[in-house]
């Protein structure tokens, strides 16, 4: 008999990898929770969503609760991933009951938002997901001169977690991490870190590629001075010949001007799918956020069919969530709307799109 979705026990934890490595893992030497040390814990277990037929597992998906924190908002982001249903159980609802059910538990857990990574827009799309927010990246693989005597470059992972956890402490916008977990992310299987160490032999930047079967060749989380990063880039390159691509938040501003320079492609792409979750959290953050800056006026306000949304008497209405996540945390512009302002978009501007980011050690 066909039974859930629901969490899996203490006891079922094992059952539930078994599932995910046989169908999402085959060919892997390691098992999948080595790749998700956070989500995929027995302490999330009551964030595994199972459905189970008889004695077999046969469909999943994990939500993590992440806060991140930018410079005018602190929010609570619902990653969910390792969706997937057996086979011979396809077609039948089960993904989207389990996608559900982890918005659902999103909600009980106070997420603004929640989102995923996929190919499959569509299917998402109809759960009410939007491709949303940014993702720059800058394909390197063209030599360039850099500094190798400023830094002493390394290709070591046994670097302490503490001294990476001093560099990205220092990012605009980053998910809050504890030492253990950064601890852990560094031993995810496939994953190659580089590091540059100053003469006081502190560390100056690290950048990280790979992560399990995903983001090889894709330099997805690094820290450190935009010098040090640069410098560093250049170490990789000389150690992967072919190149890498290297992907940042749109916030990283001057790294990103460099980075132009120094990529043969650059390209701006979407965050990833977004739902809001709890739009009523979500809009007083947001107006809080632009109180603190001198603007009382805003009107982010959701009726019956439609979103009101503007300052004092500039408003315009959309119909869709859609329309809202992609101006909340873009890509869409104010000025791509052609209703507001001039006033009005520059008071917008201040905090909105919303700053934004997932580190890729952080995506599930
Ligand atoms: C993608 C995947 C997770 C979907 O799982 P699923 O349980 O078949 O999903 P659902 O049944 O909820 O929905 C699948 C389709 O069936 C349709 N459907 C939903 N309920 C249905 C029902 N009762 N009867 C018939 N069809 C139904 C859905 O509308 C959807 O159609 P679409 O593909 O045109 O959007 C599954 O195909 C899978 O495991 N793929 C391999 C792993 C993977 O790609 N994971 C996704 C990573 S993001």
């Amino acid at each position: 008999m066909l039974e859930g979705p629901k969490n899996p026990s203490d006891k079922e934890f094992s059952k539930v990898l078994d599932f995910l490595n046989k169908s999402l893992r085959k060919d892997c030497s390691w098992s999948i929770d080595k790749e998700y040390p956070t989500a995929l814990n027995l302490n999330n277990r009551h964030n595994m969503n199972i459905v189970w037929d008889d004695q077999n597992i046969v469909s999943h998906a994990v939500l993590k609760p992440l806060i991140i924190k930018s410079p005018h908002v602190i929010y609570k982001l619902g990653a969910i991933g390792s969706v997937v249903t057996d086979e011979n159980y396809r077609n039948q609802g089960w993904s989207t009951k389990i996608i559900q059910k982890c918005n659902q538990l999103a909600l009980e857990q106070s997420c603004d938002v929640t989102i995923l990574w996929t190919n499959l827009y569509e299917f998402y799309q109809k759960m009410g997901f939007e491709l949303a927010g940014y993702e720059m990246s800058f394909v390197i693989d063209k030599d360039f001169s850099y500094d190798r005597t400023l830094f002493r470059y390394s290709s070591e992972k046994n670097i302490s977690p503490e001294a990476i956890a001093k560099l990205y402490s220092q990012h605009t916008v980053s998910t809050v991490r504890t030492i253990e977990e950064i601890r852990k992310f560094i031993q995810i299987p496939n994953t190659h870190l580089y590091t540059a160490w100053n003469s006081q032999g502190n560390l100056a930047a690290y950048a990280v590629e790979g992560k399990g079967i995903d983001l090889q060749n894709y330099i997805h989380e690094w820290g450190g001075s935009v010098p040090a990063i640069v410098n560093l880039l250049g170490y990789i390159k000389d150690q992967k010949p072919s190149g890498f691509t290297f992907i940042s938040p749109k916030t990283s501003v001057n790294l990103n001007s460099k980075l132009i320079e120094l990529s043969t492609i650059s390209n701006v792409g979407y965050l990833g799918m977004i739902k809001i979750i709890n739009f009523d959290q979500l809009s007083q953050k947001i107006k809080k956020a632009f109180r603190n800056l001198g603007v009382s006026d805003i009107v982010l306000e959701k009726h019956a069919d439609y979103y009101l949304f503007g300052c004092g008497q500039d408003l315009c209405t959309l119909q869709k969530e859609s329309e809202l996540v992609q101006l909340l945390f873009g890509p869409v512009e104010f000025s791509e709307l052609n209703v507001f302002q001039t006033n009005t978009i520059e008071k917008l501007k201040l905090i909105l799109p919303l700053p934004f980011w997932v580190w890729g050690w952080d995506s599930i």
